[in-house]
């Protein structure tokens, strides 16, 4: 059956390219005067151009707009609790390891060494968040666990040879 519709549909196309070829071979004997169709298609590309660019410019701030950058995912009402993270080869300082369910938490999150990956993974290893841990910066990453459970920090990002030994846990209560 695909194949008959995939079969029936090139030979349409097919049929009505031919078309078109045969409608411009037929009117290629006409003869027009050319300056008035090169201003009205100016016109129209001029037209349709900068309508192009607001569509773009509309679309792509509207998306842009969503996007969470630098926006803590709890309101400005609610006080984070400010976690500092500091990554080095290999492990991880973390000044806190317990949280409770629907707390929300700042980690601040820099490197000793070089650079390195926060990646936070729930109990079925997914990851749930993560940020580069860099030298000399401080990347911020928002969480709010909304279950209990331990949950594992990886480093995500490779860094010599102990990278696979940079595992630390979180509790939530
Ligand atoms: Cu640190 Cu990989």
């Amino acid at each position: 059956m695909m194949q008959i519709i995939a079969w029936v549909t090139s030979f349409t196309l097919m049929l009505l390219i031919a078309a078109v070829f045969g409608w411009v071979a037929l009117k290629s004997r006409e003869k027009r005067e050319y300056d008035p169709i090169v201003k009205k298609w100016y016109k129209t590309r001029k037209f349709y151009g900068t309508g192009l660019v607001i569509l773009m410019l509309v679309v792509t701030i509207y998306t842009l707009r969503e996007l969470p950058y630098n926006e803590p995912a709890y309101g400005a009402s609610q006080e984070a609790t400010i976690v500092d993270v500091e990554a080095l080869q290999f492990g991880w300082n973390i000044d806190q390891h317990e949280f409770d369910v629907g707390e929300p938490v700042e980690f601040r999150v820099t490197s000793a060494d070089v650079n390195h990956g926060f990646g936070i993974y729930d109990e079925d290893m997914n990851l749930i968040e993560q940020t580069q841990a860099m030298p000399d910066y401080r990347n911020k990453v928002y969480m709010t666990f909304e279950e209990p459970g331990t949950y594992q920090v990886l480093c995500l990002e490779y860094c010599g040879v102990g990278h696979h030994m940079m595992k630390d846990e979180f509790i939530v209560k």
